[in-house]
């Protein structure tokens, strides 16, 4: 048997938290409408939320996606003859283990290419894989993908797979940006596996995203967790309710945190404080859903074609297959 191998490349500079955490809070909380990027959710606790999340009944795009994935995982090994699958915000790969299986079945596979922002999650999810597959090499990644997609790994003809409708938390200048960096570092026949969430009722959509548990709720606050420990904030996050609502003009659905009484925040690391009326939100995601014409669009801007394009039976998720010119 040939044994199972597991490298990790970490670009995130040490000071990555600190440096880049206090830029975002500078300036997002000191913006007239306050907002804070989505990528600071994920410290070990809220992977561990949104992985419940997954599982809640209201939120089908993992279901769904998991659906197509079943049904076509051979079909995108074949399309894509990859010998090596990158994963950006691979989270904890729990879907990627269809991909993967369909890909060995080809007999050229050879490298699994996790990315995320998460070291934890890396790992461990990295871990299942080599205990699952003997001789698959893991080759994780520790990067920023709005940032350092330069330096992704060029070893074999690559599939480079965004799933979950993850694309979809990005803003539109920055998808722009990022499908274009995806595209740069991507050889002419290499492709972009793209999960993405499609445009619905709000009836479906609102549920997904404000569950009746409260899972999503305690995800949201989760972030002022994150700056109450990293910068010594005094974030009072009980203080705070969940806001989920969907905007019809951009088609997307915006999550919030409102202040239930007002309140002036200290947070010593960046040497600010932030006064918030009673009621005044903090955005703090947008999950942007889709239409195909639409995604299509997007990925020819960028240098795409889009190959392939398949739902799940009821409509609700597209995953895109996409080829570099
Ligand atoms: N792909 C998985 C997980 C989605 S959750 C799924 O489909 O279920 C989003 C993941 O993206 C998290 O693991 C988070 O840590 C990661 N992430 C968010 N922003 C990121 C960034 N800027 N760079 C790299 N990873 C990021
Ligand atoms: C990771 N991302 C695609 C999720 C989404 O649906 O936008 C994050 C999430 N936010 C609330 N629930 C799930």
């Amino acid at each position: 048997m040939v044994a199972a191998t597991l490298t990790v490349e970490n670009h995130l500079p040490a000071d990555f938290t600190a440096r880049t955490l206090r830029e975002d809070v500078l300036a997002g909380l000191t913006a007239p409408d306050k907002w804070l990027p989505p990528r600071w959710f994920y410290d070990d606790r809220g992977s561990e939320l949104f992985d419940e999340i997954t599982r809640l009944p209201e939120y089908y795009p993992t279901r769904a996606e998991r659906s197509i994935l079943q049904a076509r995982a051979a079909e995108i090994a074949a399309v894509s003859a990859a010998t090596s699958l990158v994963e950006l915000g691979a989270g904890s790969a729990e879907k990627t283990h269809l991909l993967i299986d369909a890909f060995r079945a080809t007999g050229s596979f050879r490298t699994y290419i996790p990315v995320d922002v998460s070291d934890a999650a890396l790992r461990t999810a990295s871990a299942g894989l080599l205990w699952e597959y003997p001789g698959l090499a893991v080759h994780a990644v520790v990067a920023d993908f709005e940032r350092h997609l330069d330096r992704l790994p060029t070893t074999g003809h690559r599939m480079v797979a965004l799933l979950g409708g993850t694309i979809g938390n990005l803003v539109p200048e920055t998808r722009a940006r990022f499908l274009k960096n995806v595209r740069s570092a991507l050889r002419p026949g290499e492709t972009l596996l793209l999960g993405t969430d499609l445009v619905k009722s709000p009836d479906v959509l609102i549920p997904a995203y404000d569950d009746a548990a409260g899972v999503t709720a305690e995800f949201n606050r989760n972030v002022l967790n994150v700056l109450n420990r990293e910068l010594g904030a005094d974030f009072e996050t009980d203080a705070f309710t969940h806001v989920a609502a969907w905007d019809a003009e951009h088609e997307w659905i915006e999550m919030r945190l409102r202040a239930g009484h007002a309140m002036r925040v200290r947070i010593p690391a960046v040497d600010l404080s932030v006064g918030l009326e009673r009621g005044e939100t903090i955005r703090t995601e947008i999950s942007a859903k889709f239409r195909r014409e639409g995604v299509a669009a997007e990925l020819s801007a960028a240098g795409f074609g889009l190959t392939r394009w398949w739902t799940d039976e009821e409509g609700r998720f597209g995953l895109g297959l996409a080829t570099a010119g």
